[in-house]
């Protein structure tokens, strides 16, 4: 069984409903951390060495957060800006995180509909995310399609019960070394949706 860490942060989850959905579907699962960095880290003094210790243990990691300005968070930015060290994550010496498994797991005020080409936001997800896949592949990670969770602002209760449902299948799946190849995990978001 993988060990799962899941660095989510929402500076507002007071008043999410899309990823505390997200959230209550994995706690509790074996093997399965979840970080809330604001939580941790009100004031953005993040522990490296903390975090660093907790990407060590962990086989696959996931940034979960919602989409903001078609990016993550400010927390989310410095964890990364002073977690993932040269030396320790990518540079001379840098192999601490070689050969773990990471994807973004996002929730949009846009629908999935609006993030191609021809929606109002132009680009996909993929090509918007592409910062997070360089700097997984610079710390030599493999990187692995997002989970998107799209129009958060009029979802119903059922389809965000539904899509929690998918969130905590896939975690499962990640923990227990089903879906870690491109193909499969794209054949995994395409089914019932
Ligand atoms: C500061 C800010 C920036 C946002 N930027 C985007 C964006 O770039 N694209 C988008 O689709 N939604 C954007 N949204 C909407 C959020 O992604 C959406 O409210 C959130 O995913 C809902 O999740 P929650 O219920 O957990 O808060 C933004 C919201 C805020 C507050």
């Amino acid at each position: 069984m993988r060990k799962v860490l899941v660095l989510f942060a929402h500076p507002k989850f007071e008043h999410s409903e899309a990823n505390l959905a997200l959230v209550l579907a994995i706690s509790n699962l074996e093997n399965v951390e979840v970080r809330d960095l604001y939580e941790l880290y009100p004031e953005f003094n993040i522990s490296i060495q903390a975090e660093q210790e907790a990407l060590f243990e962990a086989d696959v990691i996931i940034w979960q957060h919602p989409f903001y300005w078609y990016s993550c968070p400010p927390l989310m930015k410095q964890w990364i800006d002073i977690v993932l060290e040269f030396g320790w994550a990518y540079g001379p010496g840098g192999v601490y995180l070689k050969n773990k498994y990471i994807l973004n797991a996002i929730t949009s005020g846009g629908t999935a509909e609006t993030y191609g080409p021809d929606g109002k936001n132009r680009f996909t997800l993929r090509e918007l995310l592409q910062p997070f896949e360089q700097t997984a592949k610079l710390c030599h990670m493999n990187y692995l399609p997002v989970f998107h969770v799209g129009g958060t602002h009029q979802i119903s209760a059922e389809k965000l019960k539904s899509s929690a449902d998918k969130y905590r299948d896939l975690v499962i799946q990640l923990r227990d070394s089903v879906l870690l190849d491109e193909a499969s995990l794209q054949h995994f978001y395409s089914k019932n949706d």
